[in-house]
């Protein structure tokens, strides 16, 4: 017992974790519209059948919600052909990430994941207490000959962003099997694929088969890219070993009553989804090619967002575009701390945005 500290301290290493920085959603004073490019929302917004559906559990928001989800696991289910005892809805996808870190790490171990992945899973990672261990990619993608180098005896988790935020590239299914094959079946893999929903690859799949076959597999999915975003929906699918661990840490109301009803009306909403990715796949093509036209390098994406590399010269830097287009109301989303200090993340918005982005990028350019 330190009972000579003077007040709490936290556990050793918690301090040593740099905190998520989230998108930004302001522009500077002054600005009146602003386009919000910068966390990979969707431009057509939410189902209008899930703002209904959280209009009418307004009225109920006394009654706890059911703590097992069971009505949104079964939409799931249906929708996707599973079934809903393997599976454990979240609060956001996030969430089960970090209940997954905290199930299958302890302090000693080590967990994988590539040199641009998604922020979270470093800082879940060391908040259990474990050894991040970033590996590097190869042309901005995943590396699986890097990754299986990277596994120690102490490894028990490999995370894998398939597509990756921020670069929106992937792998293909032939190589997530390769990875599985090569794993040892105590190391758990993570395949999150939180922007499946928009990628149109004959040979990506998200991992639906590889976790409902193997024992070390577990897929995570989201809501929030597909316009639920702020109600917090995400979910897991995985084998039942698993979902019964982490059923045991899990908060026994983790997925709030607004979240369930909004998330049961979404999945429903085929023609909401089927509209939304129709959009994506338009204006992803439209906007990689005019930022490519424009002379910039567009990391090859097949989520709903790009990657835009800057040149080197000052003037035109990522920090100076980043500038020029807050003051014109258009967020975009600065990757620094994805080890891309000289790119910028843009959501696909709606064409206003787009077309919007496209022209001050032209103007900027040229200044
Ligand atoms: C790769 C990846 N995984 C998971 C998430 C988490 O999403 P949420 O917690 O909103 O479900 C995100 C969100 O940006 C993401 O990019």
């Amino acid at each position: 017992m330190k009972q000579d500290q003077p007040r709490p301290t936290p556990r050793a290493g918690i301090m040593d974790i740099e905190a998520y920085v989230p998108g930004k959603s302001t522009a500077p004073a002054g600005v009146t519209k602003v386009y919000k490019l910068s966390s990979n929302e969707n431009p057509l917004g939410p189902s209008p059948k899930a703002i209904e559906a959280a209009r009418e559990v307004a009225a109920k928001l006394d009654v706890y919600p059911d703590g097992t989800a069971r009505r949104l696991r079964e939409a799931i289910a249906e929708v996707h052909g599973l079934n809903p005892a393997n599976i454990i809805c979240s609060n956001g996808s996030d969430e089960i990430l970090g209940l997954l870190a905290q199930t299958y790490l302890a302090p000693g171990d080590e967990a994988v994941f590539t040199e641009h992945a998604f922020m979270v899973y470093k800082i879940y990672i060391q908040a259990a207490g474990a050894k991040p261990v970033a590996v590097k990619e190869a042309d901005e993608r995943a590396d699986v000959d890097a990754i299986l180098a990277a596994v120690t005896p102490k490894t028990r988790i490999v995370f894998l962003a398939n597509p990756n935020n921020p670069t929106g590239t992937y792998l293909p299914f032939s190589e997530v099997r390769r990875l599985h094959a090569g794993l040892p079946k105590n190391v758990l893999l993570v395949l999150d694929a939180a922007y499946a929903e928009y990628v149109r690859r004959n040979d990506y799949e998200a991992g639906i088969e590889l976790a409902g076959s193997a024992e070390n597999v577990v897929m995570t999915r989201t809501f929030s890219k597909l316009g639920l975003g702020g109600a917090r929906v995400g979910w897991m699918y995985g084998p039942a070993h698993i979902v019964d661990a982490i059923n045991r840490i899990r908060g026994p109301f983790n997925v709030n009553a607004t979240a369930i009803e909004a998330g049961i009306a979404s999945i429903r909403d085929r023609a909401h989804i089927e509209r939304s990715v129709t959009h994506n796949e338009k204006w992803l093509a439209w906007l990689s090619a005019e930022l490519t036209g424009l002379g910039l390098h567009v990391t090859p994406s097949v989520g709903n967002f790009v990657l835009i590399h800057f040149p080197d010269d000052k003037k035109h830097s990522a920090a100076a575009a980043d500038d020029y287009l807050s003051a014109r109301g258009y967020i975009l989303r600065r990757v620094t701390g994805y080890g891309f200090p000289n790119a910028l993340r843009m959501s696909v918005g709606t064409e206003e945005a787009n077309r919007g982005v496209i022209d001050a990028l032209k103007t900027f350019l040229k200044s």
